[in-house]
């Protein structure tokens, strides 16, 4: 992990309220691995002292790309940041997706939640991707680059099919290794289809409010079960996480 004050390659809107900003560093590029994030000191000049966690969502080179939403103040300000100037990022933190290339394997990612799928689906050799938004589908091209195939859903039928991504995953148990990010909601559907299928393994990114990023402050923490004595703990999404094995966390409401 690194603090780095890394240079804005670009930063540009994509699709309405979504934003894919590239920057450049070349040791957190060599350490970045899919699912795990950066934390990002929005602006230097700002009062918004926490930073905000963000996906790694592609590395090329020196380069790591990250795509965000604009939610609130944070990422407002993130936008604002111009190509050339610098932001503080610590990274890459946590753990990310364990990687089996010989298995065959889904992902399957809701919305903002495709970001850490894609250097993922790069790297995976026989992998499908599924990715399903409310309208506006983003990154489908890229996943088209690296997926042998490319199932997309959106809520109003501007692109790919009508409906929920996970309405349209047939046959899951073709896939060993399936990989989930986005609403907590279509991730709990994600796990049923898995839980029932012992062939398939399903991996989970967790998503909680962050302060520390670094372990140390516990406000990211996530209920977990201990498989061996089937007990509940709780464990910090930044550093345990923001990947956990599917029947581990508890994906409440
Ligand atoms: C591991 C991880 C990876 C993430 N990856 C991405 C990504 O690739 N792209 C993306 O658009 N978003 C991602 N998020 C969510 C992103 O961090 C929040 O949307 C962002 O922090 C909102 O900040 P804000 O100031 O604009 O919003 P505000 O609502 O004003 O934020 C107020 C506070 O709440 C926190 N917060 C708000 N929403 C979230 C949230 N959903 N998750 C965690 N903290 C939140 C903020 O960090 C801040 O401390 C990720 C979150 C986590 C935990
Ligand atoms: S954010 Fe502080 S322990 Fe995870």
């Amino acid at each position: 992990m690194f603090n780095k004050k890394c240079k804005v390659i670009s930063n540009h809107e994509i699709a309405p309220s979504i934003f894919e900003m590239v920057i450049e560093n070349r040791d957190i590029a060599i350490e970045a691995e899919p699912g795990q994030f950066l934390h990002i000191k929005v602006n230097s000049g700002s009062d918004i002292l926490l930073r905000r966690p963000i996906s790694i969502c592609e590395v090329n080179n020196d380069n790591i790309t990250i795509v965000y939403q604009i939610i609130g103040k944070g990422t407002t300000q993130l936008s604002l940041v111009r190509s050339l100037e610098f932001i503080d990022v610590i990274g890459p933190i946590g753990n990310g997706f364990p990687i089996d290339k010989e298995k065959k394997c889904a992902v399957i990612g809701g919305g903002i939640g495709i970001a850490p799928l894609l250097e993922l689906s790069k790297r995976l050799k026989n992998c499908d991707a599924y990715l399903g938004f409310k309208a506006d589908a983003y990154k489908i091209d890229d996943f088209e680059r690296y997926c042998d195939h490319v199932i997309v859903s959106t809520e109003d039928g501007s692109s790919g099919n009508k409906g929920y991504i996970t309405d349209f995953m047939k046959h899951i148990e073709k896939y060993e290794v399936v990989y989930t990010c986005g609403p907590k909601i279509m991730m709990k559907k994600v796990k049923e289809l898995c839980h029932v299928l012992p062939s398939v393994t399903c991996y989970i990114s967790m998503e909680e409010r962050m302060g520390c990023g670094i372990g140390a402050c516990l406000v990211c923490t996530c209920k977990t079960i201990n498989t061996d004595d089937s007990k509940w703990h709780y464990k910090k999404v930044c550093t345990d996480g923001p990947v956990f094995h599917a029947e581990e966390v508890e994906l409440s409401d």
